[in-house]
């Protein structure tokens, strides 16, 4: 079974138990980093569990998710194994698989809708990435 790892901050919260519900729906497991309600705090409290947890395999990828995505995408990048994308549209949610293999897929909880949300998430779970060009370019994205 291919584990989803989940991280949101306040804003992202509702989104992320609805997601869940809909993935779990799926088949897929769920190891939820938190938050767990809709009170203020800090995204990175949760973005660094999770992007270690995709590090060490303890999930297969992840889906993190705050007001804009931005925190959660500048965070979860900060890692060298993570490569967070951040979607708003099932397209895009789409190319950062194919292209950009992301790891992450970040979704912007305050500038998208539930259904849109689910439609990234399927898009980018189906997204095959393509290798090749992309492969190069992905391989010179650490730092040194
Ligand atoms: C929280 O108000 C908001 O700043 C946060 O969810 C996110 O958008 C930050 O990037």
């Amino acid at each position: 079974m291919k584990i989803i790892g989940f991280a949101a901050d306040h804003a992202g919260y509702e989104l992320k138990e609805s997601l869940k519900l809909f993935l779990s729906d799926q088949g897929y497991g769920i190891k939820d980093f938190g938050t767990h309600s809709t009170e203020s705090m800090d995204y990175p409290d949760v973005a660094h569990p999770l992007a270690k947890a995709i590090e060490n395999g303890e999930a297969d990828f992840g889906i993190a998710i705050c007001g804009t995505g931005n925190g959660m995408a500048m965070t979860l990048n900060k890692h060298q194994g993570i490569r967070a994308g951040l979607a708003w549209i099932p397209e895009i949610a789409s190319l950062v698989k194919r292209h950009n293999n992301a790891n992450i897929l970040v979704l912007p909880a305050r500038f998208i809708d539930g259904d849109t949300a689910k439609k990234c998430v399927m898009a980018y779970i189906d997204g095959k990435f393509e290798g090749g060009r992309h492969e190069r370019r992905i391989n010179k994205i650490p730092a040194e």
